[in-house]
């Protein structure tokens, strides 16, 4: 597992050095096609796809393994997703999630507290209610109900540092992702008192060898925010969104703007009118550019999507963002195009 350790190695050693590992491509779209093909958002991803791979590379579903791979994340303490991450301006981890699979079945939890999983919260969700998505109280008692310990919140030391330095003057300002600032080069070091690491999610889209696709999307959303916020990632056609007859698209990044123009779905209907994935992507980000004017130099979001032949793409606002790609031969962190550097 791609721990928060050897995450933040990997990051501070910086592209050069993951080029050199052969983790990082040079700066090209994914221009192959690949069944089965798993990719995530984030250098995090490198390893939520190894977990992922280890149901997509002996024949399993692209619904399990997308579960899998993002239990990875949620499960390594990482500052941005799951219990150790930052929290919301009063001090608490509330996390969002959702997973959809081949058949349009979906299910979504919001502001779900003290429990490790959320995205199997959200499967349970979708396997054993009539309903999409549970939020708050709710779904920590169906969570409970299902069999899912309460855990005792444990920030990470990054995520409580990060919390005690912006206690210092508590100002809510709510700024989506410091990656915009394109600051992951050779030189990259997180910075916690500027309030890096304020916002991360892990969104991960997937074919199994029957060329099924699904898709999850896993945040502690934004760093510090205020009580009760939700953002894109639980919602299905915002942060994530699955069709497959045409592809699979999550979205990172300033939520609200996602939601806006329910990003993912809007990526998916591109493909369907035969825009490739990066195309698609890069499509959406110029739509919300175009309605936040000059406030987009503010914010970063991105989109990450894969189509039905196995070929995936990204684009993001600003440069920084990268995504993680695996398949039975190539292993790779691939920075994605932009907007703005
Ligand atoms: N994209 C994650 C969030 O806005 O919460």
């Amino acid at each position: 597992m791609l721990n928060r350790r050897k995450f933040l190695a990997l990051s501070a050693l910086g592209s050069t050095a993951l080029f050199e590992k052969g983790l990082l491509a040079a700066g090209k779209p994914n221009d192959f096609t690949a069944k089965p093909i798993v990719v995530s958002t984030w250098e995090p991803g490198i390893e939520a796809n190894k977990g992922a791979w280890k149901i997509l590379g002996s024949g399993g579903r692209a619904l399990d393994a997308v579960e899998a791979g993002v239990m990875v994340t949620e499960a390594s303490q990482n500052c941005c997703v799951g219990l150790g991450a930052n929290p919301d301006r009063d001090g608490y981890v509330t996390l969002d999630a959702c997973i959809m699979d081949e058949f349009f079945n979906c299910g979504s939890v919001a502001f779900l507290e003290r429990i490790k999983h959320p995205v199997s919260v959200a499967r349970r969700v979708m396997e054993k209610t009539p309903h999409v998505m549970l939020v708050g109280s709710g779904a920590q008692q169906f969570a409970i109900s299902e069999g899912f310990p309460l855990e005792d919140q444990k920030l990470s030391s990054e995520a409580q540092k990060a919390y005690n330095y912006w206690l210092k003057n508590s100002e809510y300002k709510p700024v989506m992702n410091i990656e915009s600032k394109g600051n992951r080069g050779p030189s990259y070091q997180p910075v916690f008192k500027s309030g890096e690491f304020n916002h991360d999610t892990i969104g991960m889209v997937a074919m199994d060898i029957n060329g099924n696709l699904s898709g999850s999307c896993t945040t502690s959303g934004m760093g510090f925010k205020m009580r009760g916020r939700v953002g894109d990632s639980p919602i299905i056609g915002a942060g994530l969104f699955v069709d497959n007859e045409v592809g699979a698209c999550t979205a990172t990044g300033q939520g609200e703007d996602v939601i806006r123009i329910v990003g993912s779905h809007t990526v998916v209907e591109w493909m369907r009118q035969g825009l490739t994935p990066e195309a698609a992507c890069k499509k959406a980000v110029e739509r919300i550019v175009k309605i936040k004017k000059d406030k987009a130099k503010d914010i970063q979001v991105a989109f990450l999507a894969l189509n039905k032949k196995g070929v995936a793409g990204a684009f993001a606002i600003h440069k920084g963002f990268s995504y993680a790609i695996k398949t039975g031969n190539i292993e790779k962190l691939i920075p994605a195009k932009s907007l703005m550097d």
